[in-house]
C-alpha cells in the first residue's frame, strides 16, 4: 500500500513509444496557459455573492489571503513539478514519495477537483450565453436550460461545450493551446476594462464599513456553517473577521488551476526551467488582478446591492453603462471556455497516468496514433462531465471543488519534505525556498481555509473519498503495474 513508485521508474515511462505524449510547450505557452484556466467563474461570479453575503468590500483581503495560500502551495508544487516533469500532478508526486495508495487518493481527489471544477464552470458559462442570447431576443425552452430550483432540467448550452472542447483536445495540444491564446486575451482584456473603466465610478462611500460588522446567520441547517464555527462553539455568522476567512476559502475557487500547469509537465519542451515560471507566473498575475478587481467593484456599488450571478457587468449597468456591461458579459463568456478546456485537460492527463501505472485500466493510456493525445481517456471523462455539466446546478459543488484542492495542497506540501530527506540526490531544477518553513505554512494555510468551509462539504467529500478507497482495492491495489515489476 505504502510502496513508492521512483521517479526514475516515473520518468522511464513516459520513454515508452505508445505511451508518449508530446513535447510541444514552452514558459509562455504555460504562463498563457495558467492565466487562461485561473481566471474564471471565481472572479466573474464569486465576487459579487462573497462580497454581498461574507466580507463586504473586505473581500478583497479574502483574495489576498487566498493568494498567499496558494502561492506557498505553488512554490511546492514548483518543486515537485522541477523534479518529477511527469503527466499527473501531484497524483504522480506523491506515488513517488507517499506511496500507492496516497497517490490514489490524490488522483482520486483530483479527477474530483477538475471533472467538477469544469462542470461548475461550463454551467456558469451558459449562463452567461443565455443571458446573450436573451438581449438577442432568443430564448430556450426552460427545460434546456438546467436544473433549476429542485427542478430537474438538462443544460444543453453546458453539455454542447463540453463536448465540443473535448474534440479540440483530442485533437492536440498545440491547437488547443493556440486556441487558448485568443480566449485568454480577450479575457484579460475584460478584466483590465473593468479595473480601468471601473475605477472612473468609484464612490469612496462604498467602502464603509470596509470590514463590516459579524452578523449571526439566520435559518439554515447548522451543517451549512463553516467547520470551524461549529468546532469551536461560535453562532455561525456572516462578515466581520471570520467572514473574510470564510469568504477566503470560496473564493479559493478562483485561483484553481495554477496546480494544473504542473500537469502538462511531460509536454513542455523543457520541464525543468519552464514549470516553475509558468506557475508562479501565472499566479502572481492573477492575484493582482482579482484584488484590483474585488477593490473596483465594490467601489462601484455598495456590497449590499451587488448582482451575485453577473456582478461585474451589472456594476456597470448600476452606474448607466450598460453598452459596457454587454461587453463585459461577452467577454465573461468568451473567458470561461478556456477554464473549461483547461480543466478537462488536467484530467483526462490525470486519468491518463493513473491507467498507465495500472491503478485504472490500461486501455486508456494509448495515446493517439496520429494526434499524440491520450484521447481514450479525454472522450471517456469529457463525456462524463458534459453528463454531469447537463444535469447539475453549481453552487454546492464549487464547494467540494475547493475542499478536495485543498486536500491534494496538503499532500503535494507533506511530499515536498518527504522526498527531500528520502531522495535529498535527485536533480531539482527548482528548490522550495525554506523547506520545511513554507511547506508547514502551507500545509497549516490549506487545512485553515479548509476548516472554513461548511460542515457539509466536508461529509459529502469524505462519501467520494470512501468511494475511491473501495475502488483501490477492488481494482487498483492488483492491477498496479508495481506488481509485476
Ligand atoms: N479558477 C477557476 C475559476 O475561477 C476555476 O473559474
Amino acid at each position: 500500500m505504502f510502496r513508492t513508485k521512483t521517479v526514475e521508474q516515473s520518468i522511464q515511462d513516459t520513454e515508452e513509444p505508445e505511451h508518449t505524449l508530446r513535447r510541444d510547450l514552452s514558459a509562455l505557452d504555460l504562463t498563457v496557459f495558467g492565466v487562461g484556466v485561473v481566471i474564471g467563474t471565481g472572479i466573474f461570479v464569486l465576487t459579487g455573492k462573497v462580497a454581498k453575503e461574507n466580507a463586504g468590500p473586505s473581500v478583497a483581503l479574502a483574495f489576498v489571503l487566498a493568494g498567499v495560500a496558494c502561492a506557498l502551495a505553488a512554490l511546492c508544487y514548483a518543486e515537485f513539478a522541477s523534479t518529477v516533469p511527469v503527466a499527473g500532478s501531484a497524483y504522480t508526486f506523491s506515488y513517488a514519495s507517499l506511496g500507492e495508495l496516497p497517490a490514489w487518493i490524490i488522483g482520486w481527489d483530483l479527477i474530483l477537483e477538475l471533472a467538477l471544477g469544469c462542470a461548475v464552470v461550463a454551467v456558469g458559462w451558459s449562463s452567461y450565453i443565455r443571458s446573450l442570447l436573451d438581449n438577442a431576443g432568443w430564448h430556450l425552452p426552460g427545460v434546456l436550460t438546467g436544473s433549476h430550483h429542485g427542478t430537474l432540467g438538462f443544460d444543453l448550452l453546458a453539455c454542447i461545450l463540453v463536448l465540443v472542447l473535448t474534440g479540440i483536445l483530442v485533437a492536440g495540444m498545440k491547437l488547443s493551446s493556440r486556441v487558448t491564446t485568443v480566449v485568454v486575451g480577450v479575457k484579460v482584456t475584460v478584466v483590465l476594462l473593468v479595473i480601468i473603466a471601473g475605477a472612473f465610478f468609484i464612490n469612496g462611500d462604498n467602502y464603509h464599513p470596509f470590514v463590516p460588522p459579524s452578523k449571526g446567520t439566520e435559518g439554515g441547517s447548522g451543517l451549512a456553517a463553516p467547520l470551524i464555527q461549529l468546532m469551536f462553539g461560535f453562532t455561525p455568522s456572516n462578515y466581520g473577521v471570520m467572514g473574510i476567512f470564510a469568504a477566503a476559502a470560496v473564493v479559493f475557487f478562483a485561483f484553481i488551476g495554477f496546480d494544473i500547469v504542473a500537469t502538462a509537465a511531460e509536454e513542455t519542451r523543457n520541464p525543468q526551467r519552464d514549470v516553475p515560471r509558468g506557475i508562479l507566473g501565472s499566479l502572481a498575475i492573477c492575484t493582482l488582478l482579482y484584488v484590483a478587481v474585488s477593490i473596483v467593484v465594490t467601489g462601484m456599488e455598495k456590497y449590499t446591492d451587488l448582482s451575485t450571478e453577473a456582478p461585474l457587468a451589472d456594476a456597470f449597468k448600476a452606474v448607466g453603462h450598460p453598452v459596457w456591461a454587454g461587453v463585459i458579459s461577452f467577454g465573461a463568456a468568451v473567458g470561461l471556455v478556456s477554464v473549461c478546456m483547461i480543466l478537462l485537460l488536467g484530467q483526462s492527463r490525470v486519468f491518463f497516468a493513473m491507467s498507465r501505472d495500472g491503478l485504472l485500466p490500461r486501455f486508456f493510456s494509448t495515446v493517439h496514433p496520429r494526434f499524440g493525445t491520450p484521447h481514450r481517456s479525454t472522450i471517456l471523462l469529457g463525456v462524463v462531465v458534459a453528463i454531469v455539466a447537463g444535469f447539475t446546478s453549481i453552487d454546492v459543488l464549487a464547494e467540494l471543488v475547493n475542499i478536495g484542492t485543498l486536500f491534494a495542497f496538503v499532500v503535494v506540501a507533506l511530499g515536498v519534505v518527504i522526498l527531500r530527506r528520502m531522495r535529498p540526490d535527485l536533480p531539482r531544477a527548482f528548490r522550495t525556498p525554506f523547506v520545511p518553513a513554507v511547506p508547514v505554512l502551507s500545509v497549516l494555510g490549506s487545512l485553515w481555509l479548509m476548516l472554513n468551509l461548511p460542515a457539509e462539504t466536508w461529509v459529502r467529500f469524505a462519501i467520494w473519498m470512501a468511494i475511491g478507497v473501495v475502488l483501490y482495492f477492488v481494482h487498483g491495489r492488483r492491477n498496479s503495474r508495481l506488481n509485476v515489476r
